[in-house]
């Protein structure tokens, strides 16, 4: 008995402590990231909710969320090169537009995770003040892309990938 009290109470002393900090991300597939479905119009608060739960003091986000983050950029980048820029090329009509709304949405997810990379990395000194700068003019061009097509479908197309 007494020694499990000891035992929870030292439990309790290392969650509390700030050295115990935890990634908020975990390993996770493109599809399960995707937003590409559904229809254009909210693809920023769909990305902001994908990416969701890092601490509002962005000066402590772990190394491990910070790769997270950058590991989502690379399979976003690479899904647009592989999966939609050629489902476009063979596609037409309401088909390819559909696609290219689906297209526009991965990278607003693209650019959301870029960004809160930058964000955080500005946060604890780094100087990325030009890149963060030259990535939400994208980020904001293509949010408003998203929403000019308002309520219009969207298509997600699968990719095989997997955060690092
Ligand atoms: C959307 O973002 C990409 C970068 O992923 C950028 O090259 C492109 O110019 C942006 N779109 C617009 C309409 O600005």
């Amino acid at each position: 008995m007494k020694f499990s009290l000891i035992t929870f109470g030292l439990v309790a002393l290392v969650s509390a402590s700030p050295l115990s900090r935890r990634a908020v991300f975990s390993t996770s597939t493109y599809d399960d990231l995707s937003i590409s479905g559904g229809v254009a119009g909210n693809a920023q608060q769909e990305a902001l909710d994908k990416l969701s739960g890092l601490p509002s003091d962005l000066s402590t986000v772990e190394e491990a969320d910070l790769d997270f983050l950058n590991s989502v950029n690379q399979i976003a980048n690479d899904a647009e090169d592989e999966a939609f820029n050629t489902a476009i090329d063979a596609a037409s009509g309401e088909d390819a537009d559909a696609l290219q709304r689906g297209k526009i949405k991965n990278k607003v997810l693209k650019l959301t995770a870029t960004i809160l990379k930058l964000q955080a990395q500005a946060a604890q000194g780094d100087d990325v003040a030009d890149k963060l700068d030259e990535e939400t003019t994208k980020l904001n061009n293509n949010i408003s892309q998203d929403e000019e097509a308002a309520g219009l479908a969207s298509t997600f197309l699968s990719f095989d990938a997997t955060t690092e």
